[in-house]
């Protein structure tokens, strides 16, 4: 999408579509401005939406505007702080290692199906509660989920996933609200706003945007670090011999490879962006992928520079719904990459490798990253 993009910020920065009569932004400044200006640009966009999957996020976070949005987020700020998720880091290590003691002798795999993709969905699993037993279906929920919210034609698999992912998370609830334990959705049961505790849909909700969220996400930061990582020259001797430049070589991967590309709005009134005039009710794309590479930002933005400092890429949003689990996936991500980096000698694309992308104009990652190491 890249070329794509820098042609855009050029010749078109922003853009109506009027077979499908959305609005496209490409430049930083206007990107950071839709994402953040919540009174103008409303989040509020799977309400309406008559779709399963409309109906999930309806009562959900990411889909609130003020002050619905500032009482639902309260109650699951605390469990997200650097310092919070900072106690996981224990128990993210050991499921990392215990996932890489499963290929390491075998000197090649594929590094998404065996610890990209499993990883984020275990611990996230664990936050709300899920049993171990339970966690094989749950991951198959997560995908077909996701798969929804791409492009393709819906099909059977994802009514009976909603339902069946549905009638198990009420099930959950109705447990725990027996019997509470020190996870999510005990916590989120006993919460009140102004006195009043949340519904049923709102617990629902909270549920499946933890799962789509969070999942998917960390895989592709995960895949597009290890990616980046071997395609750029010296990039995994320097971080070998450099381990604190770890984290900040992580930024530049979600800048440069951003994992969610875009994001969704709806103006609530009348506006302008740049010198064009958008109407109220229009629906609009931020493309956080394109303002991650804008030149009046960024020096020489098609560069990978895992030094680049400052780096205020916009890849976790901006302003209010800025990434709840950011420093969530900034952690898994430094722990799943620091192992990479100490286990795995030598490693590299595998010879041949095909590299096939997700296809999604939303988020950005390969399907398969198959790599070799040495092996002693
Ligand atoms: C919001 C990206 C990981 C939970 C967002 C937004 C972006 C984003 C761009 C802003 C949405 C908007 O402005 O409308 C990412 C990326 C991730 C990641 C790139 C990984 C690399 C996670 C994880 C979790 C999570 C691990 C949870 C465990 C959320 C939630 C929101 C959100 C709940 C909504 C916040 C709100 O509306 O106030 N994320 N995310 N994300 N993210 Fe993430």
């Amino acid at each position: 999408p890249f070329p794509h993009y820098d042609r855009m910020r050029e010749s078109a920065p922003v853009f109506h579509d009027e077979q499908s009569g959305s609005w496209h932004v490409f430049r930083y400044d206007d990107v950071q401005r839709v994402l953040s200006e919540h009174g103008t640009f409303s989040s509020k966009m799977g309400g309406d939406d008559p779709s399963e999957t409309g109906q999930l996020f309806a009562a959900s976070l990411i889909t609130a505007d003020p002050p619905r949005h500032r009482q639902l987020r309260s109650l699951v700020t605390q469990a997200f702080t650097p310092k919070a998720v900072e106690a996981l880091a224990p128990r993210i290590s050991a499921l990392t290692d215990e996932l890489l003691d499963g290929i390491a002798s075998k000197g090649s795999a594929d590094l998404i199906d065996e610890l990209a993709y499993p990883l984020p969905v275990i611990v996230i699993a664990e936050l709300m509660g899920v049993p171990a037993a339970d966690r094989d279906r749950f991951k198959h929920w997560s995908d077909v989920i996701v798969s929804q919210t791409q492009a393709g034609p819906r099909t059977a698999d994802h009514s009976s996933t909603n339902r069946e992912m549905t009638e198990y998370f009420l099930a959950l609830i109705e447990h725990r609200r027996r019997q509470p334990g020190n996870d999510l959705i005990s916590n989120l049961l006993m919460a009140e706003i102004e006195g009043q505790r949340l519904s049923v849909a709102e617990l629902l909700g909270f549920c499946s945007l933890l799962l789509v969220a969070g999942n998917e996400t960390t895989t592709n930061l995960i895949g597009n670090a290890v990616l980046s990582f071997t395609e750029a020259p010296g990039t995994m001797e320097r971080l070998r011999a450099e381990p604190a430049l770890l984290p900040q070589a992580i930024e530049e991967v979600l800048r440069y490879r951003s994992p969610v590309q875009s994001m969704y709005r709806v103006t609530a009134a009348d506006t302008a962006v740049g010198d064009v005039r958008i109407p109220a009710g229009a629906p609009l794309v931020a493309w956080i992928g394109s303002a991650n590479r804008d030149e009046r930002q960024f020096r020489d933005p098609g560069q990978f520079d895992i030094g680049r400092t400052p780096n205020r890429h916009l890849a976790f949003g901006h302003g209010i719904h800025f990434c709840l689990g950011a420093p969530l996936a900034r952690l898994e991500a430094r722990i799943a990459l620091q192992a990479v980096l100490d286990r795995f000698p030598g490693l590299a694309l595998s010879p041949g490798a095909h590299l096939e992308r997700m296809d999604s104009t939303i988020v950005y990652g390969v399907k398969e990253l198959p790599v070799s190491w040495t092996t002693p």
